[in-house]
């Protein structure tokens, strides 16, 4: 199976009050084309911390990302940006929606970034499937916090990436909400081979994976293939 994402002995060193938080202590990992991980481990393990230097979001102190093959944090800022942009869908804990855009717009932001074109079919369905239709035209402050939500993970979906990284994407959603979103995120790994990484406190959420990684104290201490 081909490989999309390889970590090499991640180190990521957070420097604190004058002494060294170290949230990452080694981190080798390879993902694999296809594939749906579900990413669990106490709160503070370095679950977000990986997924940001996956993503290229934040670079670290030592070790490697390669995406398909090419080294992240050799590549420029802006061929990182564009590389990112090409492949990679992702969904922060935080949501980092843009206050100044309405969810429409929010949704659309990665189309324009890249001069594309929406497929406006999907777009709707995305809306649709997440229970946001009626809520486009609003904007992030006047959305509840679950709907800010929903509206990242559309973000991440709408160009329709190779490779999904979402940190805990349905940790502030309801039961019924938390399953459309794992339905649509099955949807997309299984009709269209999309790999998926996800962060999750959630059993639930752990279901929907094929490979589960545990992480403990800044490492991978386990992986389970599930099927
Ligand atoms: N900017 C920062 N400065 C200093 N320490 C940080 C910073 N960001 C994270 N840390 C520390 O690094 C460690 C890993 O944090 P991280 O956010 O990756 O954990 P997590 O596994 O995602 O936790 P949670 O499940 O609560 O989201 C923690 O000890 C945290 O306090
Ligand atoms: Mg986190």
């Amino acid at each position: 199976m081909a490989t999309v994402l390889k970590a090499e002995n991640l180190h990521k060193d957070y420097p604190n009050h004058g002494e060294t938080v170290q949230a990452l202590r080694g981190v080798d990992m390879t993902i694999e084309e296809g594939r749906f991980y579900a990413i669990v481990g106490r709160s503070g393990c370095g679950k977000s911390t990986l997924l940001h230097l996956l993503g290229g979001f934040d670079s670290p102190t030592s070790g490697r990302v390669l995406l398909d093959d090419e080294d992240l944090f050799q590549l420029s800022d802006v061929a990182q940006a564009a590389l990112r942009r090409r492949k990679l869908g992702f969904v922060f804990q935080a949501y980092q929606l843009l206050p100044e855009l309405s969810a429409e717009e929010n949704v659309r932001l990665p189309l324009w970034l890249d001069k594309g074109s929406g497929d406006e079919q999907w777009i709707d369905a995305l809306f649709d499937q997440l229970g946001l239709s009626k809520k486009r035209m609003r904007f992030p402050s006047e959305l509840s916090g679950g709907e800010q939500q929903r509206v990242a993970i559309a973000r991440a979906l709408v160009a329709k990436p190779r490779l999904l990284l979402a940190d805990e994407p349905t940790g502030n959603l309801d039961r019924g909400n938390g399953q459309a979103v794992m339905a649509l995120l099955k949807q997309m790994n299984v009709s269209f081979r999309q790999t998926i990484l996800l962060v999750t406190h959630d059993s639930d959420a752990v279901s929907y994976a094929d490979t589960v990684l545990k992480m403990e104290d800044g490492r991978i201490t386990s992986k389970e293939v599930l099927q």
